[in-house]
């Protein structure tokens, strides 16, 4: 029996992790600690929403005197911190609240749980969640390491390399049982359409300009969110307390050539012509401090832990892009309101 809160469990890779843990884990209580921000989505859970090991709590991961609360009323053991902000160009416009929720945010997590496991910290553990995005950017060879600096650029990894930096002091000054693990970019289903698949899947669909930033030659290193959310799954269960872990799939993509394979599953699934929407693809100002190359060397978690993906690529898009066809309502959803404005905004629409 374990009584684990995940943060930010409804968000994109919260809410698959909450989903494979509840369903899994019958005897776990599964408590998702969510302040519902624009990310945050209650409709990514719905076929889990009334099992009786999950509770939903509405709590933002600052407000230190309600955390505790949850700590005591749930009689948490173990956390799993997802919630962040999450999205580079974002915090180009609002470093703040990336500092705000990131790094306060976690340290009001730990200190929440340091105070109420009150040094005993046997059977216990706060697993950070982050990002490769702390390595910095690589030219065209090399993999980032769990041994590779910190060398973080947008405010966006400068505040995920903060947290991960307070998650090893209280480690190493408290004897705080912690593990971190460090994952390259992520798709699948539920992923909010501000991040590059499920915005140029929408845009796609709906005969939209596909902005791609400078020349479409920057490399990311995609995995499918499923299979981060079964690589937290074992390193929770059989992580070295201390220690870091590297997650990713080996699955370098220049963008344009990952938007062209999205260009051509749309359009083939849709019944139109192959690769007739590459006419939407617009080349727009580079983001600023655009990070050229992520690739993530995942050796140690395999080895170590015996994880691996457990789907090819081209099958993962194919999965992903249907799941978008096949849930145009929950798209709709969140593209009204809000979204319309950040949209105009961000990409200087009228
Ligand atoms: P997301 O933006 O989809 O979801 C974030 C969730 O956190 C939302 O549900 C939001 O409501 C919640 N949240 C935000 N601020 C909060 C606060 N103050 N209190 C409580 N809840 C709050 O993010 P995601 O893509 O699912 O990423 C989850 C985690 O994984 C993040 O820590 C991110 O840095 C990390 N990560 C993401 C990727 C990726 O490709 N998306 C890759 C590696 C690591
Ligand atoms: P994104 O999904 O925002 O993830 P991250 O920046 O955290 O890696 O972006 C993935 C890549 O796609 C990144 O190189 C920026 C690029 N991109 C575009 O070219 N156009 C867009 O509209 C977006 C959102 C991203």
């Amino acid at each position: 029996m374990k009584n684990i809160l995940v943060t930010g469990g409804a968000g994109f890779i919260g809410s698959h992790l909450v989903r494979l843990l509840v369903n899994k884990y019958p005897k776990y209580h599964i408590v998702n600690m969510d302040v519902l921000t624009y990310a945050g989505n209650l409709e990514n859970l719905k076929d889990i929403q009334d099992k009786v090991n999950y509770t939903f709590v509405k709590c933002d991961i600052c407000d230190l005197e309600k955390v505790k609360q949850v700590f005591k009323d749930y009689q948490i053991d173990s956390v799993i911190h997802l919630a962040a902000e999450s999205h580079v160009d974002r915090s180009i416009k609002d470093p703040f609240s990336f500092a705000q929720t990131n790094i306060m945010g976690t340290l009001s997590l730990l200190q929440a749980a340091k105070f109420e496991w009150q040094g005993d910290f046997k059977d216990k553990l706060f697993y950070h969640v982050s990002t490769d995005e702390v390595y910095g950017s690589l030219g065209e060879d090399g993999y980032f390491l769990e041994t590779t600096a910190y060398d973080p650029h947008s405010p966006y990894s400068a505040s995920k390399a903060s947290s991960d930096h307070f998650v090893r002091a209280f480690h190493d000054t408290y004897g705080f049982p912690t593990v971190i693990s460090n994952c390259s970019n992520n798709y699948g289903s539920f992923q909010f359409p501000e991040k590059l698949i499920p915005l140029f899947i929408n845009n796609i669909c709906l005969n939209k300009p596909l902005p791609v930033y400078g020349k479409g030659e920057n490399v990311r290193d995609w995995l499918f969110v499923n299979d981060h959310a079964r690589a937290i799954d074992v390193i929770f269960h059989k992580g070295r307390l201390g220690e870091t872990y590297n997650i990713g799939g080996f699955n370098e993509w220049k963008n344009i050539d990952l938007i062209k394979v999205m260009i051509k599953t749309v359009d083939r699934l849709l019944g139109r012509e192959e690769g007739v929407s590459e006419k939407l693809i617009t080349y727009v100002t580079d983001r600023a401090g655009h990070d050229v190359r992520y690739a993530i060397d995942s050796t140690k978690l395999k080895n170590e832990l015996g994880w691996e993906p457990s789907l090819q690529f081209e099958e993962g898009i194919e999965k992903t892009v249907k799941w978008y066809l096949e849930n145009k309502d929950w798209m709709e959803n969140i593209t009204s309101g809000d979204y319309q404005k950040y949209y105009k905004e961000m990409y200087n629409v009228n």
